[in-house]
């Protein structure tokens, strides 16, 4: 939080000038359904929406994993924001300009080590760039670079360089520009020895690809051996500027196409990126050399409506394909997998067949994934033995019952159905065994219900009346001043969910100052994001509005009933321990005072 609030009455116009439909349409599909709009949540992942979002009472909530809040708490939860950032954000939006915010001294620090930690990488991306290409040290990493095909344009666009074969020369050049070395340990791009304390340099005779961020920061480095050697890279650590998960590379060169083409291409290596550039595939990312991450999925998933995985042919390759494209699998995009020669990996390939066998062979006749599975299971198979034929079409149909969409199913049916001259009835039949047995084994209750049948299952089945009834009553109180202030006159904060008192707590206080019913202008009084899920989930329940008096009567009852049942249950159970001893005295006590508590609520 800065030190200086942004004025209330501001946080106030802004939320009443932006369409929650629209802020969370930049970062998730949503289709409208009767009053509300539901898509895919972004928070985790699902195949089928439970993702809700409210017009009227601009709030958003996730049936499945119970997350919600407002358009400020949506920009918070999705962008890693703090409040003011958030506000700041959506003003921006709807032309609401903020001055600049003072922050406090902590936030200040870090922002400024931030600053610093990109400055180092900037300069070092120069100075190895100016090493490479214009110094003699570079002489032979420039020709080693050339002789793998890359020219001069690449190197310059990507900012290629060249660490020099030394312990102190980023050190030494920091440390003259007046860098604290201790800060640039912290960047990644020095270590301390420890027997005396000395710096020395990380990156050593490699050559030098630097990462940027999406808005084209240095925030670290992949330094390659030149030639053979181990290890082949080495990439920076993690910092505070450098997330692995969360950063693509070539991301920012990549993006302006992406957008255009609304199309990504997903590679292994910082050489697939380099040389698929210079081919002329100007919209490929390349992961850090982990497996692709959630993270990284949904950054591609916002920019492009397509992906094409375009990874090694080896099997390590294959399954690292597939894992890739499970992940998209929770987004919108529509993935589809190269098909590359065994062996070879994209720059491979480049520099053996050309730019243009590439363009046309590999990312032109890339697959959907299921195509591309029919493919890679066919492998190594001969179809015209019957029994390796049934092999592959089982196989085939495993996979099949796998796709969510009925026309994907019936796609692939058909094409099996002509491929082998079977019946398609027959493969359907099949097919749908096979379904029913993969359900049995993952037993998913929920999967097949819609949002509402699944939320009314919670609520009628699974929660005790009490809970049901706190839930329901705090529903009407957000939506109803006059149900609100007699609740709180009868029962006050007497909730037994613990987050529901806190809930009504607020509410109470949030009416008592003269505000009326507007759950997302309620949100921003409950600084807890755990306590902001609660209200908007309660605010999105879907309630009958009349409710009568009798009806507000018998849930408040629930509610005080429920800790004197608490209580009859314990002495209960001290009674029948009392017998057990044989003190009927005692028994006798604790029957009297169990009749004392009935009195108290059945009287009334
Ligand atoms: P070239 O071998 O120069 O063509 O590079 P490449 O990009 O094709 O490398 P490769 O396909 O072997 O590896 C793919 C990616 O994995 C690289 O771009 C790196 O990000 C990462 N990687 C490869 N080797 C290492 C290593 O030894 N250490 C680490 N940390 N990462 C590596
Ligand atoms: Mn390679």
């Amino acid at each position: 939080m800065g030190a200086t609030r942004i004025p209330e009455d501001t946080v106030e116009k802004i939320r009443k000038a932006v369409d929650i439909v629209d802020v969370i349409n930049d970062y998730v599909t949503l289709k409208k359904q009767g009053r509300n709009y539901f898509g895919l949540c972004p928070f985790h992942g699902e195949n089928t929406p439970s993702f809700s979002v409210s017009p009227d009472k601009q709030i958003y909530h996730c049936f499945g994993c119970g997350t919600g809040g407002n358009a400020f708490s949506f920009l918070m939860e999705i962008e890693g924001f703090q409040f003011p950032e958030a506000v700041r954000h959506l003003g921006e939006k709807v032309g609401i300009h903020l001055p600049q915010l003072d922050q406090s001294p902590a936030h200040q620090k870090s922002n400024r080590d931030r600053e610093v930690m990109q400055q180092a990488h900037e300069l070092l991306t120069k100075l190895y760039h100016h090493c490479l290409l214009n110094t003699d040290q570079g002489q032979q990493a420039l020709a080693y670079l050339k002789d793998r095909g890359f020219d001069e344009e690449t190197i310059k666009t990507y900012n290629l360089g060249y660490a020099p074969d030394s312990w102190e020369f980023a050190s030494a050049f920091l440390a003259k520009r007046g860098f604290q070395l201790d800060q640039v340990e912290q960047a990644g791009l020095i270590g301390k020895r420890e027997f005396d304390g000395k710096y020395f340099d990380r990156f050593r005779d490699r050559i030098m690809f630097p990462i940027f961020d999406a808005k084209g920061n240095a925030i670290g480095f992949g330094g390659r051996v030149l030639g053979k050697g181990e290890p082949k890279y080495l990439n920076s650590p993690e910092t505070k500027i450098f997330n692995k998960s969360k950063t693509l590379y070539g991301f920012h060169l990549a993006r302006p196409q992406i957008r255009l083409t609304q199309q990504a291409v997903l590679f292994e290596g910082y050489v697939d990126v380099t040389s698929a550039w210079r081919a002329g595939v100007k919209n490929g990312v390349a992961t850090l050399g982990t497996s692709l991450t959630e993270e990284q999925a949904k950054i591609l998933s916002r920019n492009a409506e397509g992906i094409t995985i375009c990874y090694d042919s080896d099997n390590a390759g294959v399954n690292a394909a597939f894992r890739a494209a499970e992940m998209f699998a929770q987004t919108d995009c529509l993935v589809k997998i190269a098909k590359m020669p065994d062996g070879l990996d994209p720059d491979d390939y480049i520099r053996k067949y050309g730019a243009e066998a590439f363009l046309t062979n590999v990312i032109g006749t890339s697959l959907t994934v299921m195509s591309f599975k029919m493919d890679y299971f066919r492998r190594g198979k001969n179809l015209q033995d019957e029994g390796e034929r049934m092999q592959y079409i089982e196989e085939v149909l495993q996979e099949i019952s796998t796709l969510k969409k009925a026309v994907e199913r019936d796609h692939y049916l058909r094409q099996l159905a002509n491929e082998f001259s079977l019946s398609l009835d027959a493969l359907k039949q099949q097919q749908h065994q096979f379904y029913k047995q993969s359900q049995k084994k993952q037993d998913k209750p929920f999967e097949k219900r819609d949002n509402k049948a699944r939320k009314n299952f919670y609520v009628q089945r699974l929660l005790p009346a009490f809970h049901n009834a706190e839930r329901l009553l705090l529903a009407h109180m957000i939506r109803n001043i006059e149900i609100a202030e007699k609740v709180q006159e009868e029962i006050g904060g007497a909730f037994n969910i613990e987050e529901y008192s806190a809930v009504a707590a607020y509410l109470y206080a949030y009416y008592a100052e003269g505000n009326q019913p507007n759950i997302s202008a309620f949100l921003e009084r409950l600084h807890e994001p755990q306590l902001i899920k609660t209200a908007s989930e309660l605010a999105m329940l879907e309630i009958n509005e009349d409710i009568s008096d009798k009806e507000l009567d018998d849930y408040m009852k629930q509610i005080l009933i429920y800790p004197k049942k608490m209580q009859i249950e314990e002495k209960e159970k001290e009674k029948k321990e009392a017998e057990r001893r044989q003190d009927f005295l005692t028994a006798a006590k604790i029957a009297m005072e169990i009749i004392e508590i009935k009195k108290t609520f059945t009287n009334k």
